[in-house]
Protein backbone atom coordinates (compact mmCIF):
# COMPACT_ATOMS: atom_id res chain seq x y z
CA UNK A 1 0.00 0.00 0.00
CA UNK A 2 1.23 3.12 -0.84
CA UNK A 3 2.24 6.18 2.09
CA UNK A 4 -0.82 7.94 0.86
CA UNK A 5 -3.12 5.61 1.15
CA UNK A 6 -2.31 4.78 4.51
CA UNK A 7 -2.37 7.83 5.92
CA UNK A 8 -6.15 8.64 4.10
CA UNK A 9 -6.94 5.20 5.82
CA UNK A 10 -5.76 6.57 9.26
CA UNK A 11 -7.60 9.82 8.83
CA UNK A 12 -10.77 8.20 8.13
CA UNK A 13 -9.93 5.90 10.84
CA UNK A 14 -9.69 8.52 13.19
CA UNK A 15 -12.94 9.69 12.61
CA UNK A 16 -14.04 5.90 12.64
CA UNK A 17 -12.99 4.56 15.93
CA UNK A 18 -14.84 7.63 17.62
CA UNK A 19 -18.06 6.47 16.96
CA UNK A 20 -17.83 4.75 19.89
CA UNK A 21 -16.40 6.73 22.54
CA UNK A 22 -15.36 3.92 24.57
CA UNK A 23 -13.57 2.34 21.59
CA UNK A 24 -8.86 3.10 22.83
CA UNK A 25 -7.58 4.74 19.90
CA UNK A 26 -4.05 6.00 19.66
CA UNK A 27 -5.08 9.06 17.37
CA UNK A 28 -7.07 11.06 20.97
CA UNK A 29 -10.74 12.29 20.84
CA UNK A 30 -12.20 13.08 17.36
CA UNK A 31 -14.65 14.74 15.80
CA UNK A 32 -17.52 12.11 16.02
CA UNK A 33 -16.96 10.88 19.69
CA UNK A 34 -16.75 14.65 20.18
CA UNK A 35 -20.22 14.96 18.68
CA UNK A 36 -22.10 12.37 21.12
CA UNK A 37 -20.30 14.26 23.73
CA UNK A 38 -21.31 17.45 23.18
CA UNK A 39 -24.94 16.46 22.80
CA UNK A 40 -24.74 15.05 25.72
CA UNK A 41 -24.17 18.01 26.97
CA UNK A 42 -26.56 20.11 25.66
CA UNK A 43 -29.30 16.67 26.35
CA UNK A 44 -28.19 17.24 30.01
CA UNK A 45 -29.08 21.24 29.65
CA UNK A 46 -31.71 21.44 27.64
CA UNK A 47 -33.96 18.86 29.44
CA UNK A 48 -32.73 19.94 32.94
CA UNK A 49 -32.49 16.12 33.71
CA UNK A 50 -30.21 16.92 36.38
CA UNK A 51 -30.26 19.99 38.56
CA UNK A 52 -26.18 20.00 39.19
CA UNK A 53 -24.62 21.16 35.65
CA UNK A 54 -21.63 21.73 37.62
CA UNK A 55 -19.57 19.00 35.57
CA UNK A 56 -20.44 20.48 32.36
CA UNK A 57 -17.80 22.95 32.18
CA UNK A 58 -14.76 20.34 32.69
CA UNK A 59 -16.50 18.24 29.69
CA UNK A 60 -16.20 20.68 27.37
CA UNK A 61 -12.85 21.33 28.53
CA UNK A 62 -11.83 17.65 28.18
CA UNK A 63 -13.11 17.48 23.87
CA UNK A 64 -11.62 21.03 23.55
CA UNK A 65 -8.40 18.72 24.52
CA UNK A 66 -9.42 15.77 22.33
CA UNK A 67 -10.34 18.30 19.43
CA UNK A 68 -7.33 20.37 19.56
CA UNK A 69 -5.15 17.20 19.34
CA UNK A 70 -7.37 15.67 16.67
CA UNK A 71 -6.86 18.88 14.00
CA UNK A 72 -3.19 18.63 15.30
CA UNK A 73 -3.34 14.77 13.80
CA UNK A 74 -5.13 15.80 10.54
CA UNK A 75 -2.89 18.96 9.66
CA UNK A 76 0.63 17.49 9.99
CA UNK A 77 -1.17 13.93 8.54
CA UNK A 78 -4.19 15.66 5.72
CA UNK A 79 -2.92 18.82 4.91
CA UNK A 80 -1.14 17.29 1.66
CA UNK A 81 -3.82 15.20 0.80
CA UNK A 82 -6.38 17.59 1.52
CA UNK A 83 -4.33 19.96 -0.63
CA UNK A 84 -4.50 17.48 -3.46
CA UNK A 85 -7.94 16.41 -3.44
CA UNK A 86 -9.52 19.80 -2.25
CA UNK A 87 -7.55 22.60 -3.58
CA UNK A 88 -6.25 25.15 -1.52
CA UNK A 89 -9.84 26.97 -0.91
CA UNK A 90 -10.57 23.78 0.65
CA UNK A 91 -7.00 23.70 3.31
CA UNK A 92 -7.61 27.17 3.88
CA UNK A 93 -11.68 26.87 5.10
CA UNK A 94 -10.60 23.32 6.68
CA UNK A 95 -7.42 25.44 9.04
CA UNK A 96 -10.05 28.38 9.41
CA UNK A 97 -13.17 25.90 10.76
CA UNK A 98 -10.74 24.04 13.45
CA UNK A 99 -9.64 27.72 14.68
CA UNK A 100 -13.78 28.24 14.77
CA UNK A 101 -14.51 25.63 16.58
CA UNK A 102 -11.71 25.53 19.16
CA UNK A 103 -12.73 29.18 19.69
CA UNK A 104 -16.58 28.21 19.99
CA UNK A 105 -15.62 25.38 22.62
CA UNK A 106 -14.33 28.49 24.88
CA UNK A 107 -17.25 30.11 24.78
CA UNK A 108 -19.38 27.18 25.18
CA UNK A 109 -17.41 26.57 28.24
CA UNK A 110 -17.90 29.35 29.53
CA UNK A 111 -21.29 29.68 28.91
CA UNK A 112 -21.39 26.31 31.08
CA UNK A 113 -19.36 27.70 34.03
CA UNK A 114 -21.65 31.07 33.54
CA UNK A 115 -24.72 28.83 34.30
CA UNK A 116 -23.62 26.76 37.20
CA UNK A 117 -22.93 30.19 38.69
CA UNK A 118 -26.33 31.69 38.00
CA UNK A 119 -28.60 28.40 37.75
CA UNK A 120 -31.80 30.60 37.63
CA UNK A 121 -31.00 31.86 33.92
CA UNK A 122 -32.43 30.84 30.80
CA UNK A 123 -30.78 27.63 29.42
CA UNK A 124 -31.99 28.39 26.26
CA UNK A 125 -29.04 30.20 24.62
CA UNK A 126 -26.49 27.69 25.95
CA UNK A 127 -28.50 25.15 24.44
CA UNK A 128 -28.45 26.22 21.00
CA UNK A 129 -24.72 27.40 21.20
CA UNK A 130 -24.09 23.69 21.89
CA UNK A 131 -26.18 22.65 18.80
CA UNK A 132 -24.87 25.39 16.41
CA UNK A 133 -21.37 23.84 17.44
CA UNK A 134 -22.14 20.46 16.97
CA UNK A 135 -23.80 21.26 13.86
CA UNK A 136 -20.30 23.11 12.56
CA UNK A 137 -18.26 20.25 13.72
CA UNK A 138 -20.74 17.47 11.95
CA UNK A 139 -20.75 19.11 8.56
CA UNK A 140 -16.89 20.20 8.58
CA UNK A 141 -16.04 16.22 9.27
CA UNK A 142 -18.49 15.52 6.33
CA UNK A 143 -16.36 17.65 3.74
CA UNK A 144 -13.56 16.00 5.32
CA UNK A 145 -14.55 12.51 5.02
CA UNK A 146 -15.60 13.55 1.37
CA UNK A 147 -12.52 14.49 -0.13
CA UNK A 148 -10.70 11.39 1.29
CA UNK A 149 -12.85 9.17 0.31
CA UNK A 150 -12.50 10.73 -3.14
CA UNK A 151 -8.91 10.43 -2.58
CA UNK A 152 -9.08 6.90 -1.60
CA UNK A 153 -11.12 5.64 -4.18
CA UNK A 154 -9.09 7.40 -6.61
CA UNK A 155 -5.49 6.21 -5.16
CA UNK A 156 -6.87 2.60 -4.89
CA UNK A 157 -8.31 2.54 -8.82
CA UNK A 158 -4.79 3.58 -9.94
CA UNK A 159 -2.86 0.97 -7.70
CA UNK A 160 -5.53 -1.75 -10.22
FE1 LIG B 1 -10.88 18.77 10.74
FE1 LIG C 1 -11.67 15.59 11.32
Amino acid sequence: MSDELARIERLRRSHEAQRWPSHPSGDAATDAGSILELRLAEVALRLQMTRDDSSVPATVIAIRHGLQAHFSFEESLGTEVFRKYGGDSFVKALLQEHRELLSRLDQLREMAADLVEHPQQSREGVAKAFEDAIALLKRHTQLEEEVLEKAENDLRHKAN
